[in-house]
Formats: structure tokens, sequence, C-alpha cells
């Protein structure tokens, strides 16, 4: 879980009189979920952020399932996916249930909408790009590998400044969380977790943008975007305080686990939501034992549908998989190293694997536009 954090200027207690060198009172925003009883921040805006001039239904988030087809193992190339628009109104729905949705977007426009998601919180993975994810809390600097774990209601604002930019979200309908397992009865993350609180980059540089005009801002809230126009740059902020923030982690400061033989999926466990978790799938040594089988055992992940966002092209137990392919192997079936493939792992002695694994507990509906992107013969490729 994020811990307290404090930038800018701040009272000395909440809702006390807090005034600008001009006398005018400062506007408190209280931001958090779970009502006023969840973790929230409180921050200090010079203008009021309930200023709007305008609203518009701008688009409606169409998550059509596609025909129905036969149960089988899935994958898609998202390479295939252009580079269009900007991060915000371009996500191509591909994975969905009433827990998580996956998105991919690939932004032509460097500069991204102000947007505000109010129905999910995110979990972007940055899979190429660098840049500033903007705030009214301040800038997250992130670059390729980062998870950006953007909590529900947090206004924001992509700058990218890298030519690529490809980003997985991974939308949660439950509160994004570190594994509780990972976590003290302090909330604090313990020694046995595979990264610390030092690993978390919460935001930096709070910059105050005191401007009154006409500020686009983009709400998601029941798969519809609404336009909103604002009176006030909404990145007013003179000061906040409090656990709810946008944050980022990169999947190399995840710290992978490594055993004499054959470790399980959830040693590799990230992240979770309601109803889903994310692992990482980082370069590491293989399995130490002379006689360990460092490719994984076939399994039937009964009670959880797994998918697979490969982040480089080197994974060792698939072939015909590319940079960006996301493979979907649904409850009922069996998966496992393609044929050779256990035999060429004997020996080795480390993978440069990078991966990111959502597995769901419940069931997901695979979209038609990932139909459109294909590779319809994966379920063929465990014949020899
Ligand atoms: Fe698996």
């Amino acid at each position: 879980m994020p811990v307290y954090r404090q930038l800018g200027e701040i009272p000395s207690k909440r809702h006390k009189i807090f005034r600008m060198p001009s006398g005018q009172l400062y506007a408190e925003e209280l931001v958090g979920n779970m009502g006023f009883v969840g973790p929230s921040s409180l921050l200090y805006h010079v203008q009021r952020p309930t200023a709007v001039r305008a609203v518009n239904t701008l688009k409606r988030i169409e998550w059509r399932p596609a025909d129905p087809e036969p149960l089988k193992h899935r994958h898609f190339r998202t390479r295939q996916i252009d580079q269009t628009g900007d991060a915000i109104t371009e996500r191509v729905p591909l994975l969905f249930n009433h827990d998580v949705s996956m998105e991919i977007v690939r932004p032509a426009d460097p500069t991204s909408s102000f947007y505000r998601n109010a129905q999910g919180d995110e979990i972007v993975f940055v899979s190429e790009g660098e840049g500033v994810l903007e705030s009214p809390f301040g800038s997250v600097i992130f670059s390729a590998g980062d998870y950006l774990v953007i909590p529900r209601g947090i206004l924001h604002r992509y700058q990218f400044s890298s030519e690529k930019r490809t980003l997985l979200v991974i939308e949660s309908a439950g509160y994004v969380r570190t594994p509780k397992r990972y976590r003290n009865e302090f909330g604090q993350l313990t020694e046995s977790s595979p990264y610390s609180e030092r690993d978390i980059r919460g935001p930096q540089n709070l910059e105050t943008h005191d401007e009154s005009g006409e500020f686009k801002l983009i709400v998601k809230k029941a798969n519809t975007l609404t336009e909103m126009v604002l009176a006030y740059h909404p990145f007013d902020v003179v000061g906040w305080d409090g656990f709810y923030y946008p944050w980022a982690i990169n999947i190399r400061n995840f710290e992978p686990r490594v055993g004499r033989f054959h470790l399980p999926p959830p040693t590799h466990q990230t992240l979770e939501g309601d109803g889903f978790v994310v692992c990482s799938f980082c370069p590491r040594p293989y399995d130490f034992d002379p006689e360990a089988v460092p490719a994984p055992y076939s399994h039937s992940n009964v009670m959880s549908d797994e998918v697979l966002y490969y982040a480089n092209s080197e994974f060792m137990s698939r072939k015909g998989i590319e940079y960006g392919s996301i493979t979907l192997h649904p409850d009922g079936l069996a998966h496992g190293p393609q044929p050779g493939r256990t035999e060429a792992s004997l020996g080795q002695k480390e993978t440069n694997e990078l991966a990111v694994m959502v597995d769901t507990f419940r069931g997901l509906h695979v979209s038609r536009e990932a139909t459109e992107i294909e590779d319809s013969n994966y379920y063929l490729s465990w014949l020899e």
C-alpha cells in the first residue's frame, strides 16, 4: 500500500483557515475512495476544482464480445495495432470481465487529454516509451517497464518524450493494492516482499498552474467518456498530503525468486485487485539443481484465466510468440511448454524473459477488436 506523502504547502490542521498571500482562501479537495473511510489525500487548490463551463458526451466505450468460439487457447498480436490518437481516447479493448479489463494503446500524440477514470483503478504497464505522468499531486517520471498505478478519481495527463509509445492498460473494478502477504500488520512491505517502499515512486516536482480559461477534461464513468470544460487549470494545487496518489514501480525492481527446483507463478505476484492478480516474469537465473527442469510443467489453471503480455521477444516456453503478443489460456484447458521446449531448457542457466501476467478468477470475454489481430491457429501449436 502507498505510504503517507506530503508535497508543497499545507496548513497545520485539516480544514483550518489557509489563505494565499492575496488573502483568498485555498480550496480544499478530498480525493479518495470508499467514501470518507478509504485511503485519501487532501489537496489545496488555488481555484475551485468544481468550476465547470460545459459538459458533452464524447464517446461510449463499447465492450463487444466476439462471436462465440470453441474453448481454446488464444493469441493476439498487439503490434498490429496502429499508432493513433492519444493515450486516453484510442485504447483498443481486448479482454474483459466484470472485475478487470485489458486494453492496448499506441498513442501518436505525445500529449494526452486531462483524464480521470471514475469507474476503476488503472495499472498502466509502459511497454514502450518514456515521459511524465502529470497530476495535481505532482509528476511521476516514467520509462519502459514501469507499472503506473493510478487510483480511481485521480486526474492526470500523459506527456511522452519518446517517439515509441505503447501502453497496456489494466482497469480494475476493485481497489488495486500490493499483495496482502507482502505486508505486515502495520501496512509496511516486509523483508520477504520482492520489492519495498524504496522501489515505489510517488509524485514529485509539484507545479502550481494558476490559469483560467477552458481546460478539457475527459472523465470515464459507466464506460462513457464525458468531456468537461473546466474553468481553471486542474494542476493548481499548492500542497497536499495523504495516502492516495499515483505511483510507479518498474518491473525490473521486482526481485525475482529462484528455487532449487521450479517455483510456481504466484512467486512472481506483483499487484492485485478484486478478482485478479498481476505477476511479473523478469530476467533471472534458472532453478539451480543440476537435475532441475527450468521450463514450467503443463498445468490446468482451474478457476483462473491466464493472460500473458510479452514485453520482449524471448519467452522460454512459447514458439510463435513475438514482442507485444498477448496469450489467453482459459480455465478448462491444460497448457505448458510447446514440443521440444522442456528438453531445450535443461541445463540452461538463466532467462531474459520479460512478461506481465494477469490471472483472472472469473472467465474473460474476448472483444471483436481482439479477433482482428488474432493468430487463430495458436491452439494447434502444441502439436509436433
Ligand atoms: Fe500458465
